[in-house]
């Protein structure tokens, strides 16, 4: 029980709307856990500060923001400005930054939530995703030759450091041991294709999962990935992949669960030398930014995450249980979830069976 200070950017679409929920549930386990308390500051960050002054953050944004033990964060991007600008100027200089390489992202199929998959029961799909998140195909290493003319010449270059690559291989053993459900780790590769890269990875792979015997293990083709998240994501416990992979299987992994807007993520700085973020996988959804309808529960269940890095476990557990209940009780959701709810409405519901206990 302490005090914690945090970081609050909404950013850009309905990254704000649903950090407000976020937000109530921290409220109310302050007002009513005593000796908890967080002090927030907040940065109005994004693309409407882009508007006005042609960055996303201002030049000093990463020293102010690593004061803080941890950072919610709800979504960039906008219909006007290019998504590379968006994401390369809040989002991923954060993750490298602050060196948060290892990006956590559970998907379980929850009572009460029905998957567009046939016959998928509760608790069927239950696996997590370990991202490798400071490097990968999102380092920004390339460079444009010749722009314009006939022979322009483009190059992006994928870094796959040792360090980098055993950090998130060994997280994702070291989860799967603790987490004792299936002891399977599941690589995700390409190294047909990307005889560098991948072949290097499949290497740091085998070489880590040397010191987990008792953990099973498969390494698999991402799209042979793509095709089983789909037909048996139930064989899925832990599953390993570069930045990219993993960014899209994410996106399969949450909506064979039930939606986007129940998917929280993680980055996790494992030295804890600077401060992690906690997120929705989502992004800013512009079909439905401003109608008042986002599912905050990918917020909130990002903000029980973080509850659990910041040591408060039993906050923690009570945020989970009390998402877990709303979904099976299917009284206060949000129209992806096939209900009728606005996002604050969702967020009260949490906060009444947090009450309610
Ligand atoms: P998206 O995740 O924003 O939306 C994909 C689909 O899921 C949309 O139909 C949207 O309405 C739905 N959805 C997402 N979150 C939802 C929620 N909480 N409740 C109900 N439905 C939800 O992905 P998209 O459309 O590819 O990207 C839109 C913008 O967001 C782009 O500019 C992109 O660059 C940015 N983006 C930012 C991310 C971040 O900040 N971490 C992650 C992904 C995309
Ligand atoms: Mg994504």
């Amino acid at each position: 029980m302490a005090e914690h200070n945090l970081a609050i950017i909404g950013g850009d679409g309905i990254g704000p709307e649903v950090i407000d929920e976020g937000k109530k549930v921290l409220d109310y386990l302050a007002a009513n856990t005593p000796g908890l308390t967080f002090n927030y500051t907040e940065f109005p960050w994004g693309s409407a500060y882009y508007r006005e002054t042609g960055r996303m953050m201002p030049e000093d944004g990463l020293d102010q923001v690593s004061a803080n033990e941890a950072i919610l964060f709800g979504a960039v991007g906008d219909p006007d400005i290019p998504d590379h600008i968006t994401l390369q100027g809040l989002l991923l200089p954060m993750r490298r930054a602050y060196d948060q390489g290892v990006c956590v992202r559970p998907a379980y199929l929850h009572p009460g939530v029905t998957s567009p998959l046939a016959g998928k029961s509760a608790g069927g799909i239950d696996l997590v995703i370990f991202r490798e998140n400071t490097e990968g195909e999102y380092a920004p290493v390339g460079g444009r030759l010749y722009p314009g003319t006939p022979h322009e010449t483009v190059m992006q270059t994928n870094v796959f450091t040792r360090r980098g690559t055993e950090r998130i291989i060994r997280a994702a053993f070291e989860y799967c041991v603790r987490r004792n459900r299936r002891m399977k780790v599941t690589s995700v590769t390409k190294s047909n294709a990307q005889a560098f890269g991948m072949v290097f990875w499949d290497e740091v792979f085998q070489v880590v999962a040397a010191d987990y015997p008792q953990v099973e293990t498969e390494s698999l083709l991402v799209d042979r990935v793509a095709m089983d998240l789909v037909r048996w994501p139930e064989d899925f416990d832990v599953m390993v992949a570069s930045n990219l992979f993993a960014d899209i299987i994410s996106d399969i992994a949450a909506v064979v669960t039930g939606s986007m807007g129940l998917a929280p993520s993680a980055n996790i700085n494992p030295e804890r030398e600077y401060p992690s973020m906690f997120e929705p996988v989502h992004g800013a959804a512009f079909d439905i930014t401003g109608k008042g309808i986002a599912n905050p529960l990918a917020t909130i269940s990002a903000v029980a995450m973080m509850l659990d890095h910041l040591g408060e476990a039993e906050s923690s557990r009570k945020v989970d249980a009390a998402v877990v209940r709303s979904l099976q009780e299917r009284k206060v959701m949000t129209p992806d979830l096939g209900g009728t709810a606005t996002t604050s409405q969702v967020g009260d519901e949490v906060v009444r069976l947090l009450w309610e206990g």
